[in-house]
């Protein structure tokens, strides 16, 4: 599972939160995601939450319907967002936690705590020919209770590592390392993803176990002043060069 190759899936769900401010159709979620793609993004990710605060069911079908590249949808464990992901069958589905009060997905799923709900929802989710992933924090308990759900995929949280500093980051990294060790062992694809930006970027694509990063807010705020196709390439370059590669696809 060691890979040179490190897939970039960009998250477009604050193009939405924008346009959603004012309630109309601008910026367009579906322009955004074309304009990753031509950028050099390898999937879309979109996260359709409960209470439909930034991308909407709409935005979903016209993102299938439209989009060349593969969609990952995060998705709570919910039977509504279950019937949704069924419905449309994405390539990939991210179960993630989810609370109405957050900001942000803050921490990672308990895969170890919520073992009875979740493994129905993996089990219907791979029957549909859906890739589940679980996003988890880096901890060899979740990724063992993972590994033991069935789930192919984790995406390991970096909301941590990117908000502290110092030796307390350094800790953080640590952690992704080891976890990313860990699901190479267990024969798990890793992914990682949350608060990632041209900062904090290196150090976890160098990790050569993870083969796909999920990146958006960074992103989106960034093209306020470069351009989301400046801003992706320059992500993509970055993710490159962590990997020692000079092409995207080498
Ligand atoms: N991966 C997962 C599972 C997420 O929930 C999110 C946030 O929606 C991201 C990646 C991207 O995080 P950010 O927007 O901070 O780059």
């Amino acid at each position: 599972m060691t890979s040179r190759i490190l897939r970039l899936g960009v998250n477009i769900d604050h193009v939405a939160t924008i346009r959603n401010a004012r309630g109309g159709r601008h910026p367009d979620p579906v322009r955004a995601a074309k304009q990753a793609a031509a950028a050099g993004a390898d999937g879309i990710t979109a996260h359709l939450r409960e209470d439909r605060r930034h991308i909407s069911d709409n935005d979903i079908d016209r993102l299938m319907a439209e989009i060349d590249l593969p969609l990952n949808l995060e998705m709570a464990a919910t039977e509504e967002m279950l019937a949704i992901a069924l419905r449309h069958r994405p390539h990939a589905s991210c179960i993630v936690p989810e609370r109405r009060e957050e900001r942000t997905t803050e921490g990672g799923l308990d895969a170890a705590g919520q073992r009875a709900h979740l493994a129905p929802m993996i089990d219907k989710l791979s029957a549909a020919g859906i890739r589940v992933s679980l996003f988890i924090e880096p901890s060899k308990t979740q990724l063992d209770a993972a590994k033991a759900l069935g789930a192919p995929v984790v995406e390991l949280h970096t909301g941590r590592y990117c908000e502290t500093e110092g030796e307390v980051q350094a800790a953080e990294l640590q952690r992704i390392v080891d976890a990313a060790a860990h699901a190479k062992t267990l024969g798990l694809e890793c992914h990682a993803g949350h608060g990632l930006s041209f900062d904090t970027v290196t150090p976890v694509a160098a990790i050569p176990s993870i083969v796909e990063l999920n990146i958006g807010h960074f992103l989106i705020g960034e093209a306020i002043f470069s351009g989301l196709d400046s801003a992706i390439r320059r992500m993509r370059a970055l993710m490159n060069d962590a990997r020692g590669v000079t092409g995207r696809t080498a």
